[in-house]
């Protein structure tokens, strides 16, 4: 009799049945039944685990810290509010990185077949929690409850990454743990790290010195990169750094305690200026030896059909034996500080027009029967493969590296679309889907008028479309995909976490989720609920979505019309011609609007209610024209 009023005790101060509150998990768990009513921490909160997930059990009770309630960790068997545990029988349903999570009246209970998933469904429980639990500092007399819910989870794809370009711009290794930090929350697995390209070499290699030396080390410029007044050699060249080994080292355990790979890219043979800058005896071109680590000033140019070619040389040169040498040395070192199966080469936007011009590509091309220069490239890829392959690595490349012949086991990062990944597919080769559609995070999130200026613009559902396996294609070759930041026109941490964040959310559900459990319209309301949490976790994010597109058009009296869109539903766009800021009291757009005559700027804001939630936007008549073909009469 006692020992029932005292469960009955226990079940109506743990439960709560008043509430029901919205579940916000992203990405969106194979299964979730809510059962209504919550379970509350009350007094502390008691972790039982055994010494196994003893790791998981810690830093479950670092992130509760902010709760101010005592966290204890027990052994298994003891009464806990918070059961971690491994299934002592598989379950096949789960595999390696799946869990099983049960809120109840006698609290939750976190099952997995192995750590890495007891991992992923202690992110789950963070999410059920309050926002608060992303706080930096303790929230005192908050309720700290989860719901009750029976979730089972398990990831589509084993490659979930993100690329972090630290090569652009250095980023540090605190820095780069921020990163991690932000992505583990949504069960991302890889961090691809760009470690080399025409702006620095950013990682130590001991036989190899003057990389880290020269080739770490710019002339610092802000602006719009790309077409930066070229440094004179009197400015310093203090700008930049490098990760030592000893930071990769510390990375990569943390990478590891977080069931993150990280998987190193050094981008060979074009994109390799901070090398031959170090190394002028790694290209074919004379005079090789006065180029510079690229300060974001003009070395290749893009002309619109697509034939791009480069200033200066920027290529290491596949006819010379001391490229393989040096490649034999990087490798080494790289293989054996990244415990990751594959190492990345690059292998993207290599300009052949020197190559062209140069007797020892054309006698390397005579002896060996190349016809092209991209069967060059080809040729390199296939030496270079052989190197990573000497040091007990896998290659992966971007996809660039099909054209010519791809080396025999390579895998192939599609970015150019999906087109470059289909076709290694239908080959039988390893693919890993990034496409710039899709996934490109350097992209601007909505118009040039509000963004920082970049080159093509990917909006958030635009991301959420990604689907990593195409029609016809034979989903055992496709491992999964990724969202890459490159970092040209990325200066700082905010701006990286901005241009992530929400995109990642995205790619995260995508990567994570079963195709079916995807549905735009109940992703948008949890980005939401991530957006107070990513506030509280003093991460930055772009609010991008709730900016609207705009099309402009010319109608038959050379007059601009404006037609308007949100990608977020139930918001009002309110909008004024007269150069005052709107707000909800001016008029609402409602269909294609004329703009007046005179009006020298349109300027744009949207509402959700009495709110406003998205940005001004402002247009000068100049910009209107330009995109609506209006032509000015003379
Ligand atoms: C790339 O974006 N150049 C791979």
């Amino acid at each position: 009799m006692l020992a029932r009023t005292i469960l009955t005790f226990i079940f109506f101060t743990a439960i709560s049945f008043s509430s029901f509150s919205q579940v916000s998990i992203i990405p969106e768990p194979v299964s979730l039944q809510q059962k209504g009513g919550v379970y509350n921490f009350k007094n502390g909160i008691v972790i039982g685990a055994d010494a196994s997930v003893k790791r998981i059990a810690e830093s479950l009770k670092d992130k509760l810290s902010v709760t101010g309630l005592p966290i204890t960790i027990v052994s298994p068997n003891e009464k806990a509010d918070i059961k971690l545990s491994l299934n002592k029988t598989s379950n096949a349903t789960i595999g390696k990185e799946g869990y099983q999570l049960t809120s109840s009246g006698n609290g939750v209970s976190i099952t997995a077949n192995e750590p890495a998933g007891l991992f992923y469904g202690v992110q789950t429980l963070l999410q059920l929690l309050p926002p608060a639990i992303e706080s930096k500092t303790v929230v005192k007399n908050s309720s700290w409850s989860v719901p009750l819910v029976d979730i089972t989870d398990y990831p589509r794809f084993g490659w979930r990454g993100l690329m972090f370009d630290i090569s652009r711009h250095f980023f540090n290794k605190e820095q780069v743990k921020q990163y991690i930090d932000a992505m583990v929350k949504y069960k991302y697995n890889l961090l691809h790290l760009t470690l080399a390209n025409d702006e620095g070499w950013r990682v130590e290699i001991k036989a190899l010195p003057k990389l880290t030396s020269v080739g770490a080390w710019n002339v610092k410029r802000v602006g719009t990169f790309g077409n930066f007044i070229p440094p004179t050699d009197d400015e310093p060249r203090d700008y930049g750094g490098f990760l030592s080994q000893s930071d990769i080292k510390e990375l990569v355990q943390y990478a590891k305690d977080r069931f993150i790979n990280i998987l190193p890219e050094i981008d060979v043979p074009g994109h390799s200026l901070a090398a031959i800058a170090s190394y002028p005896e790694l290209s074919c071109t004379p005079g090789a030896d006065k180029y510079r680590v690229r300060s974001g000033e003009k070395i290749m140019e893009w002309p619109a059909n697509g034939h791009f070619y480069a200033l200066v040389d920027n290529t290491m040169c596949p006819a010379n034996e001391k490229v393989y040498t040096f490649l034999d040395k990087v490798f080494t070192e790289v293989a054996q500080l990244f415990p990751f199966e594959y190492i990345h080469v690059g292998g993207d936007e290599c300009a052949k027009n020197f190559w062209e011009k140069s007797p020892q590509i054309l006698d390397l091309m005579k002896k060996e029967n190349l016809k092209t220069m991209d069967e060059v490239q080809s040729y390199f890829e296939k030496r270079v493969e052989k190197i990573v392959e000497s040091k007990g690595k896998k290659v992966i490349g971007w996809d660039e590296i099909l054209e010519g012949g791809l080396a025999p086991n390579a895998a192939v990062m599609s970015w150019r679309g999906m087109k470059g990944g289909i076709e290694a597919a239908k080959m039988g080769h390893e693919v890993v889907m990034a496409p710039t559609t899709f996934a490109y995070l350097d992209y601007m999130q909505s118009d040039v008028m509000t963004e920082p200026p970049v080159y093509a613009s990917l909006r958030l559902s635009k991301s959420y479309e990604f689907e990593p396996v195409p029609d016809g294609v034979n989903a055992k070759y496709i491992k999964g995909g990724q969202a890459n930041l490159w970092t040209e026109q990325v200066y700082n941490i905010r701006q990286a976490e901005y241009m992530t964040w929400p995109r990642a959310l995205a790619i995260a559900e995508t990567v994570w989720s079963p195709k079916e459990k995807k549905n735009w319209n109940t992703f948008v309301p949890k980005v939401e609920e991530h957006f107070k949490r990513f506030d509280l976790a003093q991460t930055k994010y772009s609010p991008a979505m709730y900016d609207p597109d705009f099309k402009f058009k010319k109608n038959d009296k050379n007059e601009i019309t404006v037609e308007m869109k949100t990608e977020v539903q139930g918001l009002a766009i309110h909008y004024s011609f007269d150069n005052s800021i709107p707000d909800n009291f001016y008029p609402q757009y409602s269909g294609a609007v004329s703009v007046p005559k005179d009006a020298s700027t349109m300027k744009v804001i949207t509402y959700r209610g009495d709110k406003p939630i998205g940005r001004l936007v402002v247009f000068p008549i100049a910009e209107m024209k330009k995109r609506a073909g209006v032509k000015d009469k003379t």
